[in-house]
């Protein structure tokens, strides 16, 4: 029984009819829309509309629903069902009869899609936020194992000066120990419930929201009812969220496909994670990095997709608002399965420490150091500048790096070169010159690898505590 006929005096046209049932893809909320459908009804039962025995069996009936669906999940494959809360229904009435059309008492699909897409985006935050954990411990596990290990930085992507490869994997942890928090925050927010908001006034029974809230593990009831049914934000919140951790992902790949190409030689694709060209032998390609660079365009796509669904709409509920399912779940089925793929890329990756300790000492990267060499015996900064860059033009005539300069060829520019400056020019040196928290000098990427460890600790408690 469809659970708006009455009013109708035709049968929709088939086609109309197919077209607008969201079940396809809602069916993935089945387990959320049990799980608030029972606090549902532990509320009617304490507002006197279901008996107990009349709650039992609505709670049982629940289950084995939930049951039935885990056992086989083609018992999903309901071609007349619309969307996800009549499927319930549905199978309610076919398990216990006809008290289960009592369930409906007093409430609304609108307030009910509200939450389980709230439950949804709960559980799948906590998903990621786990699988984020994991990725930083793999980068920081790395960062330990690159022990000393130095490579270029650069900007304007030239060569601009050495950092522990150890820090430059670091940098990417940041990023995602901040889209962790992003996600945390998010949650935050959404962690209200809806139920007993009604269609969009309120429900029409005395229900103990609170309750309801309570038994599903929401922090508060919704404020505002017209509000609740009509809000998506958290999932705006949370597609946005996706969109700026597929964009670092994005980076990271498009940075790992340069340094893995034969020009930079940094790194060694797994053979595990990349595929070969079914024309020419030779070719080892990027494959799983190619894709995460792609896929991520699809996830801000969708972010777009969504807010454009609905920034047009007036209060409160509107069917626009079913358009905004499909680009959430495949946002998060998209992060969700890329976060484990590329842990176990950068598990496996090998990095050619000798090429970049190598890349890491020529080109001039020890030129700022110098110039700090000349501001630390007294010369102003910008005429430092100025003398190291004399000395690098005289080095590109000949071909040399800076070291290769004697003493009697640098004192015409500044009597303040010494012996020692040669010792400041190695690239400990360079390194160890960055000493500053935050900066690439060992002593302090040290600690930055304990600090990042603890805190990445932190994320996978939080995200433990909710699962
Ligand atoms: N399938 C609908 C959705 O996803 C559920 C809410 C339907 N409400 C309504 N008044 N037709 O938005």
């Amino acid at each position: 029984m469809k659970m708006w006929s009455g009013r109708f005096r035709q049968p929709l046209d088939p086609d109309f009819e197919r077209w607008q049932r969201s079940f396809s893809f809602d069916r993935r909320l089945l387990r959320h829309d049990l799980a608030a459908s029972g606090a549902h009804a532990r509320a009617l039962k304490n507002a006197g509309i279901l008996s107990a025995d009349e709650l039992i069996s609505i709670l049982q009936g629940l289950d084995q629903i939930g049951e039935r669906a885990t056992a086989s999940p083609s018992f999903l494959d309901d071609d007349e069902a619309e969307d996800v809360h009549h499927f319930v229904e549905k199978q309610l009435v076919a398990v216990i009869g006809e008290t289960g059309y009592k369930l409906h008492s007093g409430r609304s699909r609108n307030e009910q899609i509200a939450t389980d897409l709230r439950l949804y985006v709960r559980a799948t935050i906590d998903q990621l936020r786990h699988d984020l954990a994991e990725l930083c411990s793999v980068l920081v596990d790395r960062a330990d194992q690159a022990a000393d290990a130095a490579m270029p930085a650069y900007t304007h992507l030239q060569r601009a000066e050495p950092v522990l490869l150890a820090h430059w994997l670091l940098a990417y942890v940041e990023m995602f120990l901040r889209d962790a928090e992003r996600l945390g925050d998010c949650r935050k927010r959404l962690n209200v419930c809806p139920l007993g908001s009604g269609a969009v006034a309120g429900a029409t029974l005395s229900l103990d929201r609170a309750l309801m809230a309570d038994s599903l593990g929401f922090e508060d009831a919704t404020a505002n009812s017209i509000d609740a049914t009509s809000d998506r934000d958290f999932a705006l919140e949370f597609v946005n969220a996706l969109s700026l951790l597929a964009l670092h992902l994005s980076r990271w790949a498009e940075e790992m496909i340069l340094f893995s190409s034969q020009e930079y030689g940094f790194v060694v694709l797994p053979e595990a994670y990349s595929t070969g060209s079914s024309a020419m032998p030779q070719k080892k390609n990027p494959d799983l990095l190619e894709l995460v660079r792609g896929k991520s365009g699809r996830v801000l796509g969708n972010a777009t997709a969504l807010m454009v669904a609905v920034k047009g709409l007036p209060l409160a509920y509107n069917k626009d608002l079913q358009e905004t399912q499909e680009p959430l779940f495949d946002s998060s089925d998209t992060v969700l399965q890329m976060l484990p793929l590329l842990t176990g890329w950068m598990r496996a990756v090998e990095f050619q420490n000798e090429r970049m300790h190598e890349a890491a000492q020529s080109g001039f990267m020890n030129a700022w150091a110098a110039a700090t060499y000349l501001v630390k015996r007294g010369v102003p900064s910008r005429l430092a500048h100025e003398r190291i860059g004399k000395a690098v033009q005289t080095c590109i005539e000949r071909n040399c790096e800076l070291q290769d300069l004697p003493l009697d060829e640098l004192r015409p520019l500044s009597p303040a070169f010494d012996q020692d400056f040669y010792e400041s020019l190695k690239l400990a040196s360079v390194l160890a010159v960055h000493d500053v928290p935050g900066g690439t000098a060992p002593s302090r990427v040290r600690h930055a690898i304990s600090v990042t460890r603890k805190r990445i600790e932190s994320l996978r408690e939080e995200a433990h505590a909710h699962a």
